[in-house]
């Protein structure tokens, strides 16, 4: 079969069809997309039924992978592969978490607008994302996960506002994000563990040459300059770039799998009726360099 895409709009989020990613893929397909993550930034697969092994395997092909906070943090978890992140509501036995369970709590930091990974001093490139269970539509939402286009976001702005952040460089704190949903409850030494990170504001992406903003619920302020000024300005051009014509949100599917490219878009979940199961698993690849090291 012949990889065929159909793209959300001219820019921004693609679906993909013609291609079964529980095998082996050949390298013109990887080539193929990776091109259309260029352009895209979001891809969209439906009725793919990947176990955690195959997802593993079918993300290793675009980098090495991730091993996220949760897998590191030790402790039994519900899935084995380290490089599976568990983006559920669900514990070791599989039972739905209780609200005031604290890694509930945590992973509800995702609502924020964010990209993934920011607070680490090498961040990552592709999320793939892979929905196992999707709790019912509710009067709450149906737990959507939204995508917002920071390479438009970005051309958007006024001339002047470009040169004024071209330059500036963000630190980047996961305690800050989790802070702003009053989620204080870190593991002894995890603090140690996660020093904020900077990052450049404006960046390019290698793949597409186009300039992007890079954004994030984990980023607080800019450095060298009052903390209130910063965390205002990143404020103002979060608002900015989510708004809905920058954005594409998913509807899931059981079997849907979406690449996302963490160094041009910015991605929050939605709520769902928090007593219905929703289990996602999470490969993520790593970058090979700081965003400082990436000239704007
Ligand atoms: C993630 C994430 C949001 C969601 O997996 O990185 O932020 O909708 N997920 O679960
Ligand atoms: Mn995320």
């Amino acid at each position: 079969m012949t990889i065929m895409l159909r793209a959300v709009t001219p820019s921004f989020a693609a679906a993909v069809d013609g291609i079964d990613l529980s095998r082996p893929i050949d390298a013109d397909s990887v080539r193929t997309l990776w091109d259309a993550i260029n352009q895209y930034a979001v891809l969209v697969f439906h009725d793919q039924r990947l176990t955690d092994t195959q997802l593993r395997d079918f993300a290793a092909q675009f980098g090495p992978l991730e091993i996220g906070r949760g897998a590191l943090q030790g402790g039994k978890r519900r899935l084995s592969l380290p490089q599976i992140g568990d983006i559920s509501n669900l514990d070791e036995e599989h039972r739905i978490r209780a609200l005031d369970d604290r890694r509930r709590l945590d992973s509800l930091g995702n609502r924020l607008w964010h990209t993934d990974a920011s607070y680490m001093p090498v961040p990552v490139v592709l999320g793939i994302l892979h929905a196992v269970t999707v709790p019912p539509a509710s009067a709450l939402g149906g737990g959507e996960t939204e995508f917002a286009d920071m390479r438009a976001a970005y051309d958007a702005l006024p001339d002047k506002m470009k040169s004024e952040i071209d330059g500036l460089v963000v630190e980047h704190d996961i305690f800050w994000s989790r802070g702003q949903i009053g989620f204080t409850e870190f593991p002894p030494g995890e603090r140690a563990k996660y020093p904020p990170s900077p990052q450049r504001l404006v960046r390019r992406h290698p793949g597409s040459q186009r300039k992007t903003l890079y954004l994030s619920a984990h980023g607080s302020h800019v450095v060298g300059r009052p903390v209130a000024d910063g965390r205002l300005l990143l404020w103002d051009l979060t608002a900015h770039a989510t708004q809905r014509q920058f954005v594409y949100s998913h509807q899931w599917r059981v079997g849907d799998v979406l690449i996302w490219d963490n160094r041009c878009t910015m991605h929050r979940g939605r709520p769902h009726e928090e007593l219905q199961a929703r289990d996602l698993r999470r490969a993520t690849t790593l970058d090979t360099g700081s965003t400082l090291e990436q000239a704007a």
